[in-house]
């Protein structure tokens, strides 16, 4: 993991919108006496959206005087959760997952288009629409190699569709998030060998219902009926 410093150029200063300080009030209104401090994660979180996706010196002050923390403890909190970005990101912020399971599904490669398409980890495209960063395991490791872009994942990846999305992205176009080679959710390609009898699809009182073809896997409908004991 990289080291975790505040940026070296800073704005002057830092408030809260009144909607965002209002609503900051509400989540310190939650905690009991004496625990307001609970409340610092989600308004630190508020206060990096607002600032378009990073975290300035200011800002942490701000919400340190708020909820009558030390400023060492609003930085060991910013400096330990990189969800907290310490430095300017690009419009886009592309979080590449390098962590085992995407590595040796080729998080290199992806890696090395981010290198091509945007810079170094860290710079910001001057455009300003990107920049990106590697971080640890995003949780969606049966997807690998996965990439976080702004809230969403983007997940089966190889250089080339990667490419396509951020493209896609930079003309301002809508681009579907998940897997990105065809697959459903995390069902083999192809489509899904298991849960297919059809047993399990009837509905109570209802009429058979198909199981869910090949590449066309919906939702199952809720039942209370288990499937058979193999
Ligand atoms: S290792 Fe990449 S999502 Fe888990």
């Amino acid at each position: 993991m990289s080291v975790r410093r505040l940026a070296t150029h800073q704005p002057e200063g830092f408030a809260f919108t009144p909607a965002n300080l209002e609503w900051a009030n509400a989540q310190i209104k939650k905690s009991p006496d004496g625990r307001q401090a609970s409340a610092v994660l989600p308004i630190l979180w508020r206060a990096q959206e607002q600032v378009g996706g990073w975290l300035p010196e200011p800002a942490l002050r701000y919400v340190a005087d708020m909820l009558g923390l030390a400023y060492i403890r609003i930085y060991e909190i910013a400096t330990f959760y990189t969800m907290f970005n310490l430095a300017p990101v690009g419009r886009h912020y592309v979080q590449v997952c390098g962590t085992t399971p995407c590595w040796l599904r080729g998080a290199d490669e992806i890696k090395d288009t981010c290198r091509r398409l945007i810079g170094a980890p860290g710079q910001v495209t001057e455009d300003g629409l990107f920049s990106w960063t590697e971080v640890e395991c995003l949780g969606a490791c049966v997807n690998a190699p996965v990439v976080q872009i702004d809230k969403d994942y983007y997940e089966d990846l190889v250089p080339k569709s990667l490419e396509r999305i951020l493209k896609e992205l930079k003309a301002g176009r809508p681009v579907v998030p998940g897997p990105q080679d065809g697959r459903q959710a995390s069902a083999p390609l192809g489509g899904p060998i298991t849960l297919t009898d059809p047993e399990l699809y009837r509905e109570e009182a209802g009429a058979p219902a198909d199981p869910p073809k090949p590449g066309a896997l919906k939702q199952a409908p809720r039942t209370s009926r288990r499937p058979k004991p193999r």
